[in-house]
């Protein structure tokens, strides 16, 4: 079997052209334009693949996206004031806080400071525990985008095996609760599961495979049920080249579709970043 690939790039655009129709209809309606404040701690967005992406998909969509570049030096207390001054900026509708922060940063706590009406990210502890009750519309970006290319593929996920490796509260934990909210019956395997020696197994048994561990090539293509989907998430710097957690080209022989690192995940990420913000400006057209 050759895999079909899951094409993160095509899809990002048909989903920045239906968000673009989206903004300016509301544009149209309410004479707004959604504004979001990207706040970085001690490093330069603009600079950064991740920012200029993201100011990309803003632009075309027709967002106002805007850095706000605080010094390292800046205390907790000082950020928190910050985020309560954009909280109350009624031309603020979005706002994120870019991870990493510096030591003296509890992130966190910063997050739940920002008012869950303007949190893009759905990482305030608000958001994230309507994600577990299945009524939030605004979902951590990047399992977002990995559910999308899921659902792109057409295959009906309710009642399959998923096998999702990684646990970390901005990608694995949402990502599980939107495999379950579509009635998959969930595995979620983290470090303990391969010290454990039993990685290989839950992977052989997955239809469904999402992996997002951060170490490259570590899911080997033998592994890798025949017929599986399997969306990657893992993004590793290897000389010089991006590449995923899956070993690709043993994997895609077996699979019968899978996203391609880079191009797969990826650049869906920052489009639902952007739904997510259309998410908050439209609440806070309901809810001034
Ligand atoms: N595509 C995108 O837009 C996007 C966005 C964000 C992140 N990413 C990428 O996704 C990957 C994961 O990101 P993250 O923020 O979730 O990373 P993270 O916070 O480091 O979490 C990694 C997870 O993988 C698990 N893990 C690590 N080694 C393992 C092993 N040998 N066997 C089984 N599980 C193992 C860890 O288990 P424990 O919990 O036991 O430590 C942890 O739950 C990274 O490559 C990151 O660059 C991509």
């Amino acid at each position: 079997m050759s895999a079909y690939i899951l094409d993160g790039k095509a899809l990002a655009q048909k989903l920045q052209s239906e968000l673009k129709d989206e903004v300016d209809r509301l544009r149209a309606r309410t004479g707004k334009t959604p504004r979001f404040m990207n706040i970085a701690i001690g490093q330069d967005l603009c600079a950064g693949s991740y920012g200029k992406s993201q100011k990309r998909a803003a632009e075309f969509i027709g967002i106002d996206y805007q850095f706000s570049n605080l010094s390292s030096h800046l205390s907790q207390k000082e950020l928190i004031d910050h985020i309560h001054f954009l909280n109350e900026d009624a031309n603020v509708h979005g706002i994120m806080l870019h991870k990493p922060v510096p030591s003296q940063i509890d992130f966190q706590q910063a997050v739940n400071a920002i008012t869950p009406k303007k949190d893009i990210e759905g990482m305030n502890i608000a958001n994230l525990g309507r994600l577990m009750l299945g009524t939030t519309s605004i979902i951590p970006a990047t399992p977002a985008a990995a559910m999308a290319l899921l659902l792109s593929s057409g295959v009906n996920i309710a009642g399959k095996e998923a096998v999702l490796i990684g646990r970390s509260e901005i990608v694995g934990k949402p990502m599980m609760m939107l495999l379950l909210e579509k009635n998959a019956t969930v595995t979620v395997c983290h470090s303990a599961t391969s010290k454990a020696g039993c990685l290989a197994d839950h992977v052989k048994r997955a239809e469904i495979l999402v992996v997002a561990m951060g170490k490259p090539g570590s899911v080997k293509g033998e592994w890798v049920r025949e017929g599986a989907i399997v969306i990657d998430i893992g993004i590793n710097p290897v000389d010089g080249k991006i590449t995923g957690d899956v070993e690709f080209d043993a994997a895609a022989g077996r699979a019968a579709f899978i996203t391609p690192v880079p191009g797969g995940v990826g650049p869906v990420t920052a489009v639902m970043l952007m739904k997510n913000g259309i998410e908050t400006f439209k609440i806070q057209l309901e809810h001034p």
